[in-house]
């Protein structure tokens, strides 16, 4: 994977308040929408929340611009028959709704696509016309963008979990350089063009067809850990002068495609200010908790981002990370327990191996998903193993990075994600739990008569220190 150095500056914090100017004294002072904006700019309200939401929800931005978004010709449809990532729109798209464990072979690379049309819509709930549910996709592409062209998607904000490559993204706010082991969030509505400057790219999106991402709560952990919010970077305002060009502007629009022309760039915002931004995370700077005595919390301590639903504490969708981490817990299952869930759990692989599988059926740039209720935990090796090792300080992960969208909602899966990618694994089943073996032994040796005498089983120790204190 070609390495790719940082070249860009990032304003830091996460929903924060930031300004910035191209050009000194593009922002106008004290006032949003002067008779006048400084240099002749027009000023140009991006909202992403509703104007009255609540004043912790709202995000608007406003951009100071060389033209304002509004001047381009008809939106006409492109590549109607071929282009769909929109779960409703059967029967091009049939979703499929079952309770199968599913689990992906790593996805191709292409070459041959640019990033519109990179895009494959793999499983999804809701629909982005009724602004509820969320779309997840695998992008592989091996092209720039034109370079007079750029994107945006009117159904939902994109959180980009690049696998392999790197991701030069110019946005109207500005650039931001996303390579494997970061994350970037593009709301809903901001242009971008994608150049690909190390190769070509992989990666898997979570498409937020409703509300916007945000930090978990962190209860009684206190004010730092998980992601902290100085970690997040936004772009800085950069700006093209260029009135002349024809620019084909594309748009994904309740999942389907549709271009406009104009003869201005997009990125010609030479200055901002808001809530409503792009940005950018390492997933090195998250700070893992975990338990110091034993058994392991729920997962969702390593929640990097969350987009809540109208439930306090029920997610649309989780962003989750499985990052490098000791394990100290003593008499402890280590690995992840067995697990029946009310949420659904897509997960991916970014590099590295996860700890909960060792059969190497889960790959990097593969995937799982385990649906609502469909059980799910550590294959047959992996309980072997754990259940027999020692619990000595380990070091699980190295080097490694899986990460899961959870979802409270149930989730399909695209005719192209069950059987067109042709990467499902037939025998993820049989390989991984179906060879799980009773251990059961009752209380007192039992004879069967043919001279077989059982094991006794082993009752729990009550007087076990730190357990029970009874
Ligand atoms: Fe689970």
């Amino acid at each position: 994977m070609g390495t790719c150095k940082e070249k860009y500056r990032y304003l830091n914090g996460f929903n924060s308040y930031h300004e910035s100017e191209a050009v000194e004294g593009a922002l106008p002072i004290g006032a949003n929408s002067p008779q006048k904006p400084p240099y002749g700019l027009y000023a140009e309200k991006l909202s992403g929340t509703a104007f009255t939401a609540p004043r912790h929800e709202n995000q608007q931005t406003w951009l100071y611009r060389i033209l304002p978004s509004c001047g381009h010709s008809n939106f006409e449809p492109r590549e109607s028959s071929t282009y769909n990532t929109n779960p409703e729109n059967k029967p091009y798209e049939k979703i499929h709704h079952i309770p199968n464990q599913l689990r992906w072979d790593p996805f191709d690379l292409d070459k041959t696509v640019d990033w519109v049309h990179s895009l494959h819509l793999v499983a999804g709930a809701g629909d982005p016309t009724m602004k509820s549910g969320l779309g997840i996709y695998i992008y592989a592409a091996g092209k720039d963008m034109a370079a007079h062209e750029a994107f945006y998607s009117s159904d939902g904000d994109f959180l980009i979990v690049p696998q392999h490559g790197a991701l030069d993204i110019q946005t109207e706010m500005g650039h931001l350089l996303v390579r494997p082991n970061e994350i970037c969030v593009i709301p809903r509505g901001i242009k971008y063009r994608v150049t690909l400057p190390a190769g070509p790219v992989r990666g898997y999106i979570l498409e937020l067809y409703q509300g916007h991402f945000s930090l978990p709560e962190l209860g009684p952990i206190g004010s730092n850990c998980l992601a902290n919010a100085r970690d997040f970077q936004a772009p800085v305002a950069t700006f093209e002068e260029d009135t002349s060009t024809s620019w084909t502007i594309l748009c994904k629009f309740a999942g389907h495609l549709f271009a406009a022309s104009q003869t201005h760039s997009p990125f010609d915002v030479v200055a901002w200010h808001g809530l409503y931004y792009p940005y950018k995370y390492d997933l090195g700077r998250f700070n893992t908790i975990g338990s110091v005595s034993f058994d392991h919390p729920d997962p969702s301590i390593y929640t990097v981002l969350t987009a809540q639903s109208d439930r306090p504490g029920t997610a649309i969708a989780d962003f989750v990370i499985f990052p490098p981490r000791w394990l100290v817990a003593e008499d402890t299952f280590r690995p992840p327990w067995y697990h029946r869930n009310t949420m659904s759990e897509f997960m991916g692989l970014i590099h590295g191996q996860y700890d909960a599988k060792t059969g190497g059926g889960f790959q990097p740039a593969g995937a799982s998903l385990h649906n609502v209720m469909s059980g799910h935990g550590p294959d047959a090796t992996t309980h072997e193993k754990a259940s027999n090792a020692g619990l000595k300080p380990s070091k699980v992960g190295d080097g490694s990075m899986a990460f899961m969208f959870e979802s409270c909602l149930m989730v399909g899966v695209t005719e192209w994600g069950l059987s067109k990618c042709k990467k499902v694994q037939k025998d993820y089943n049989a390989e991984s739990w179906e060879p799980l073996k009773p251990h059961f032994k009752r209380p007192g040796k039992i004879e069967n008569g043919a001279g077989d005498v059982r094991e006794e089983g082993v009752e729990g120790d009550k007087a076990q220190v730190p357990h029970w204190t009874a």
